[in-house]
């Protein structure tokens, strides 16, 4: 009996319990969706960690989450319920498309349209009474078609996606008593309360921030007969799409009560929503690619212009050099000195190079600058030390070189400018005859010449050699003064060259005939140079390609030896005088022409001797008369080249330095 009794308990206790199941269904709650029987459809899936997801961004898209079971609804159809919600759109603030807590005769919305219809209807069911469908939509985008109040609503639809009422989201703080407005696609988890009382037809929707308390006063509140629309067994859950633009709709919890109010949330064990990767707005992100770029750009074209310019004004400066900084220039100032020389400020050119008038960018003094091209790295080291020592000879009578400045392949040579140009321009070239030198100043040109040249020779710390001496290499100041320039170039050609043959450095018709046997300059070649330069002087005429009375081919020395033979001299003393000299003078200078310009060098005099003659210190013995035998000698061979280079000295006789020069190797 006491077994039956005990059966009898259990069987009660059995019942009960299905009793309480039955119960559970009129009211629910999920703190999270983990593991949650569900039913789902479209894009709507529950995450690992128990987030419901409605739908992601995917576009004109919807997906739909129910409550397996319908609920049973009495008369009233009262019910309350309270879920939490969070919206991440595509682009800030303007996702799309919303979603809806919804009530429905059927959980099949498979004709149904994504977009503004939020997954709930279409354009012919929309509006239809037959459609039992009760919803509470959060709508994010404003549709003019169903009359909706803004892009950030929240409204009360029946059969309709046309809002019974509706109302920007927004909630009163009761705290601070003021109206709050919520912003739906903040990426902020909110929580919603949707109570209806069925005997007051009341309806109450709340919405408000997540962990905030249930608003005193609702956001929607109005009256409303549900008994047509809903159905004794319904169904719940949740609607959610994407249109154009997309949200990511999220639910985190849900409770669901027809028996009195809907259980609150266990806030600590709702999932967590998405980490929010700060999506950089793309007009912005364009504008700040577009600046990096430009910036970048900038500096692209600053180096490159950079580079350029440093590639322009490029030296080569070695550390040797460093002990001559003093002397340096930099090509940069030369550059700018000659205007980046410019074809307006070319002086002349020739065998060494071009030279060009400048005007020092820091000083303001004008010099002239020789561009020297020069591939050779070999010997440029004893060369420099050349150049900078040469700047160290100080001569009234020589140009005075005032630095360098070494390039790759050139060599940049800045000397003292003459105005007046060179000596050639007025003896040979200048029609005018009022700029023609007197003699006397024609006297003291040859007297400086001969003073520079001892200088050289003699009376610096070492011998010098000029192995250039002619007209052309002769400048002029403002005072008709001589001023012997480009010497010691030659030497350039020097080092550098194979050792065992030397370059003969010099031009043709001022070249001694021993140098093109032995190959070698020594003072006496210079000498015979000056010797030839004396007879340009005092004939007035170049020492190559002269015709004689007799209309024959012949050259300066050999012309002025003969009319010497015949006793007659003075004739060959230039017409443009207009014989406007002294006798005596003129006949020591062409006897001393002759002398110096001996072919055996060890007849020639010193350029001490030289000085002494022209001073009238000395008495110039007689031309020695072996001078005609050796000349059909050596000396032919030596002057027969000139015939081969007419042109080069058409070019030359511009030229304000010298270069006639013309360099053969020796034999
Ligand atoms: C959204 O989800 C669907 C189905 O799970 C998937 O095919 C699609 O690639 C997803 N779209 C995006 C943008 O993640
Ligand atoms: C709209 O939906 C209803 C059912 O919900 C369906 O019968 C009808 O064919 C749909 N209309 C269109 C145009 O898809
Ligand atoms: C609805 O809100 C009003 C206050 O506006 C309140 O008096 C009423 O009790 C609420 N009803 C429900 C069912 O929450
Ligand atoms: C509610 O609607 C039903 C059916 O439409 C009707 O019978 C009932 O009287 C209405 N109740 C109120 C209070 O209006
Ligand atoms: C309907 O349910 C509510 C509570 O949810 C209750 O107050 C009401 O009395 C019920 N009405 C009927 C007719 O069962
Ligand atoms: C030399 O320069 C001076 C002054 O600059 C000038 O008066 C004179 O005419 C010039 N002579 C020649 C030959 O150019």
């Amino acid at each position: 009996m006491a077994e039956s009794h005990l059966l009898q308990h259990l069987s009660f206790l059995l019942f009960l319990s299905v009793l309480t199941f039955a119960q559970n269904e009129t009211h629910f709650i999920y703190n999270g969706f983990k593991g949650a029987n569900l039913h789902l459809d479209g894009l709507a899936d529950i995450r690992s960690n128990g987030l419901l997801q409605l739908t992601n961004t995917s576009q004109q898209q919807s997906g739909h989450v129910f409550y397996p079971q319908p609920v049973k609804l009495n008369a009233t159809r009262s019910f309350s319920t309270s879920f939490v919600f969070a919206m991440y759109p595509d682009i800030e603030a303007h996702g799309g498309h919303g979603l809806a807590f919804v009530i429905s005769s059927s959980m099949n919305f498979d004709h149904a349209v994504p977009a503004e219809y939020l997954g709930l209807f279409n354009t012919t069911n929309n509006n239809l009474q037959s459609n039992h469908i009760f919803a509470v939509e959060f709508d994010t985008v404003q549709n003019a078609v169903f009359g909706d109040i803004d892009g950030n609503h929240v409204g009360i639809d029946i059969n309709s996606l046309t809002s019974i009422v509706s109302a920007s989201a927004a909630y009163i703080d009761d705290k601070e008593q003021t109206n709050k407005t919520l912003e739906l696609t903040s990426r902020k988890a909110m929580q919603v309360w949707i109570d209806y009382d069925g005997d007051e037809k009341l309806m109450n929707v709340s919405i408000a921030p997540l962990k905030n308390s249930k608003p005193t006063k609702p956001l929607l509140s109005t009256h409303l007969n549900l008994s047509s629309v809903l159905l004794n067994s319904m169904f719940v859950g949740f609607s959610g799409s994407t249109g154009i633009t997309a949200n990511e709709h999220y639910l985190l919890g849900w409770s669901w009560s027809q028996i009195g109010q809907a259980q609150g949330f266990n806030f600590d064990v709702l999932p967590p929503l998405p980490k929010v990767i700060k999506q950089k707005r793309n007009l912005e992100t364009l504008l700040i690619v577009l600046i990096v770029v430009f910036v970048l750009l900038l500096v692209l074209i600053a180096g490159v212009a950079y580079l350029l310019r440093r590639k322009m004004f490029e030296e080569v400066k070695e550390p040797w050099e460093n002990e001559y900084s003093s002397h340096r220039f930099s090509f940069k100032d030369l550059y700018f000195a000659t205007k980046g020389f410019k074809d307006s400020e070319l002086l002349g050119s020739g065998g060494f190079g071009k030279v060009y008038k400048g005007l020092l960018p820091n000083t303001e003094t004008q010099v002239a600058i020789k561009r020297v091209s020069h591939d050779s790295r070999q010997g440029m080291r004893e060369f420099v030390a050349e150049i900078v020592s040469m700047g160290r000879l100080r001569h009234r009578n020589l140009i005075q070189l005032l630095g360098y400045c070494r390039r790759k392949g050139e060599l940049l040579l800045v000397y003292d400018y003459m105005p007046n140009g060179s000596l050639d321009k007025v003896l040979f070239r200048s029609s005018d005859f009022s700029c023609n030198p007197s003699w006397s100043q024609r006297m003291n040109i040859m007297k400086g010449v001969a003073s520079a040249l001892l200088y050289l020779h003699e009376e610096w710390e070492q011998v010098v050699l000029h192995r250039d001496v002619k007209a052309s290499n002769v400048l002029l100041d403002a005072d008709m003064n001589a001023k012997l320039g480009d010497f010691g170039l030659a030497r350039l050609y020097d080092h550098g060259s194979n050792p065992r043959s030397t370059n003969i450095v010099g031009t043709v018709g001022y070249l001694a005939p021993e140098l093109s046997i032995t190959g070698k300059p020594t003072p006496a070649t210079d000498v015979f140079a000056f010797g030839v330069f004396l007879l340009e002087v005092a004939c007035g005429k170049q020492p190559f390609r002269l015709l004689n009375f007799d209309g024959e081919d012949m050259i300066l020395v050999e012309w002025v030896f003969d009319c010497w033979k015949k006793g007659d001299v003075l004739q060959t003393s230039d017409p443009k005088l207009g014989g406007y000299y002294i006798d005596e003078e003129m006949e020591l200078v062409l006897k001393l022409g002759l002398h110096c310009s001996h072919p055996k060098p060890e007849i020639r005099p010193t350029m001490r001797q030289a000085v002494q003659f022209l001073q009238k210190d000395a008495v110039l013995p007689d031309v020695p008369s072996d001078y005609d035998l050796e000349r059909n000698g050596l000396f032919d061979d030596c002057w027969g080249v000139s015939a081969s280079f007419p042109s080069s000295f058409q070019v030359s006789a511009n030229t304000f330095f010298t270069d006639n020069s013309i360099r053969h190797h020796g034999r």
